[in-house]
């Protein structure tokens, strides 16, 4: 762990460095979004995205509704399941509120992140059974989506697979949500209901920013930290966008939420070992 930490830190220190000079080269870039799918080879440039979104799943809304179990589903890891704000990616994102997706035809390739993968079941799982589809067509793993929907738009600032995996869990584990909201009083439960108000505030006091919160019902299901190229946390809304209240109104959630405490799934069908093959709860 501490060897993945330092390699992040370097990282990041190296992009930092790095983004002034990749953004000379931004300025000239192709203005016109094009079509990828069907887009039979062509041009794959989209105009260059303005600021991350680093999207966070909370487990125990998430897997409330789980159906199937399988060794890639989160939801089904019973004692080893995760209690704490996973990853559900990182998103290059325009200003207007739009995104760019699918910028370029590199195709995901998991051994690309073999060294990483231990990190990524525990923090950025997976919690259906089903696959999704990648960029050209075909169905496959959750990360492998990610990375050719949004990952491939930010290769000017996360450069390839590897270095956008890696990015992504450097970042998550450095503005540690859970731990802030935990902080705070702000813990799972099945019974308690705390003010949206409150756990926004929170976030702004500790990382400086105004995050984005979306719930399912009166449950939160997502958290959203933004970002600016240089991963300097900014708020979520673009200042210029923002009427007052803006921020709350546009979220999906009550006033008063819950953090639902996750309640292990299991087979419902059969008695089947859910444990995945490739997870080692090593880290
Ligand atoms: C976040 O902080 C909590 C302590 O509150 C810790 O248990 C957890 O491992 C941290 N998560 C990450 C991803 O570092």
């Amino acid at each position: 762990m501490a060897s993945l930490l330092n390699r992040s830190i370097q990282l990041v220190l190296f992009s930092v460095l790095s983004i002034g000079l990749f953004c000379i080269g931004e300025i000239n870039a192709d203005w016109n979004v094009e079509a990828v799918l069907g887009g039979g080879g062509g041009d794959l440039k989209k105009r260059e995205f303005d600021y991350f979104k680093l999207s966070l799943q909370w487990p125990g809304t998430v897997c409330r509704h789980t159906k199937h179990c399988c060794s890639s589903n989160g939801c089904c890891r019973g004692s080893n399941a995760p209690v704490e704000f996973t990853i559900h990616g990182l998103w290059p994102d325009y200003n207007d509120g739009t995104w760019p997706s699918c910028c370029s035809g590199h195709r995901f390739n998991v051994k690309e992140i073999w060294t990483l993968l231990d990190a990524l079941n525990k923090y950025w799982p997976s919690f259906s059974c089903s696959s999704v589809s990648d960029c050209h067509g075909r169905k496959g793993l959750f990360w492998g989506h990610e990375w050719e929907k949004h990952g491939t738009c930010s290769s000017s600032v996360t450069y390839d697979e590897y270095n956008y995996f890696l990015t992504t869990l450097n970042l998550y584990f450095k503005y540690n949500v859970t731990e802030v909201l935990r902080e705070e009083g702000y813990v799972a439960s099945n019974t308690e209901k705390y003010p949206v108000g409150g756990i926004i505030s929170a976030i702004q006091n500790a990382f400086h920013a105004t995050p984005e919160i979306q719930c399912k019902g009166d449950a939160v299901e997502e958290l959203r930290l933004c970002f600016y190229k240089d991963f300097e946390p900014r708020d979520c809304a673009d200042d210029s966008n923002r009427q007052s209240d803006m921020v709350y109104s546009k979220a999906s959630c009550p006033r008063h939420v819950s953090l639902p405490a996750y309640v292990s799934s299991r087979l419902e069908n059969s008695g089947t070992e859910v444990s995945s093959p490739t997870l080692k709860s090593s880290i």
